[in-house]
């Protein structure tokens, strides 16, 4: 596209509506769905629903998701006397990989989430548990008996071996592995590995495990209605702000870590329908403050950090 066109997003490669208009009439069926997981502006989604598809999209880049956001939400609006398109949709934050990108703070969740009584002498235990030395395997990916030799290598032998001499019958100690997925004989290779010492060795898979666990922190936020207004007076997304290490009094102004402020003023209890959609531009933030209508009835807010992470709550 022309960089002077009043389509124009600025994005380099956008294309044309009536291009993708023209691939999709003719590539698709009427209801059909369509598919562009690499969708930079949302070129593609935003023509899908002019022509009633349903559809699906996905970029890696935040500030690509931002910005079809905002452009869907703008042609949703465009075709509200439309019941025959599609013009509601949601936007999801997939495979928790923001999670798995720094293991150290991974480690930190999971040490957190499973209470686990953290060890800060820096040896090969990362903290205890029920009684047991825990040790966590590399967060990131699956444990595998390769990840053996450098665990033995670390392992208090002395200690081992005086406890053996004190009492030969009893395990010389317990311990859990802590990991993301791993081989089924894990164990059993550790455990022969170290025959000789009788270890009690048991395995905290998370991945398997994983639906007990509330790895994510939630978010936190205070939201009132004062003089006919919503005001949101305070709002803390935890994971956010410990990417940040950002302590909350250190927070000055909650807006400053908030992608946008949707409100449905009449929620019906299942799909939220916002009226209010606070999406600011570039160098704004969102205002924080609402003028309730007089036909409020269940108020549901959607507050979205700046990593597309939502607190969703009702007000009442
Ligand atoms: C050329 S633009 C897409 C243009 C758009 N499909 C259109 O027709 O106007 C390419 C987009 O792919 C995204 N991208 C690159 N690698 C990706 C990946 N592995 N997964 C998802 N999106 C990716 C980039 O962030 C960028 O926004």
């Amino acid at each position: 596209m022309n960089n002077s066109d009043k389509e124009g997003l600025g994005y380099p490669t956008q294309k044309p509506e009536r291009l993708v208009e023209r691939i999709i009439a003719s590539s698709s069926p009427n209801d059909g769905l369509v598919f562009d997981c690499f969708m930079g502006s949302g070129t593609t989604q935003a023509v899908a629903m002019k022509l009633g598809r349903r559809f699906i999209g996905a970029d890696i880049n935040l500030g690509a998701i931002q910005t079809t956001t905002k452009r869907l939400l703008s042609v949703a609006k465009e075709l509200a006397d439309q019941d025959d398109k599609y013009t509601g949709f949601e936007v999801y934050n997939v495979n928790n990989y923001d999670f798995f990108r720094n293991p150290l703070e991974a480690k930190e969740l999971i040490i957190d989430a499973l209470e686990i009584q953290k060890n800060d002498a820096g040896n090969v235990y990362d903290g205890e548990l029920d009684g047991r030395m825990v040790r966590i395997m590399p967060v990131n990916r699956i444990a595998t008996k390769a990840d053996l030799p450098e665990l033995i290598a670390n392992l208090p032998i002395k200690t081992f071996e005086r406890r053996k001499a004190e009492s030969p019958s009893d395990p010389v100690e317990k311990i859990t592995l802590v990991c993301m997925g791993h081989e089924p004989d894990l164990k059993a290779s550790l455990e022969q590995e170290l025959a000789e010492y009788k270890l009690d060795i048991a395995i905290v898979d998370i991945l398997r495990d994983k639906a007990e666990l509330q790895l994510k922190r939630e978010a936190e936020a205070d939201v009132s209605i004062v003089n006919g207004k919503l005001v949101i007076h305070s709002f803390y997304p935890m994971n956010l702000m410990q990417k940040l290490s950002l302590r909350k009094e250190y927070v000055e102004d909650w807006r400053q870590l908030a992608e946008s402020v949707m409100i449905d003023w009449n929620f019906d209890g299942v799909v939220m329908a916002p009226a209010v959609t606070d999406i600011p531009g570039k160098n704004e933030l969102v205002g924080g403050v609402y003028e309730v209508p007089s036909d409020a009835g269940t108020i549901k807010v959607k507050i979205t950090d700046l990593l597309s992470e939502s607190l969703e709550m009702e007000v009442r």
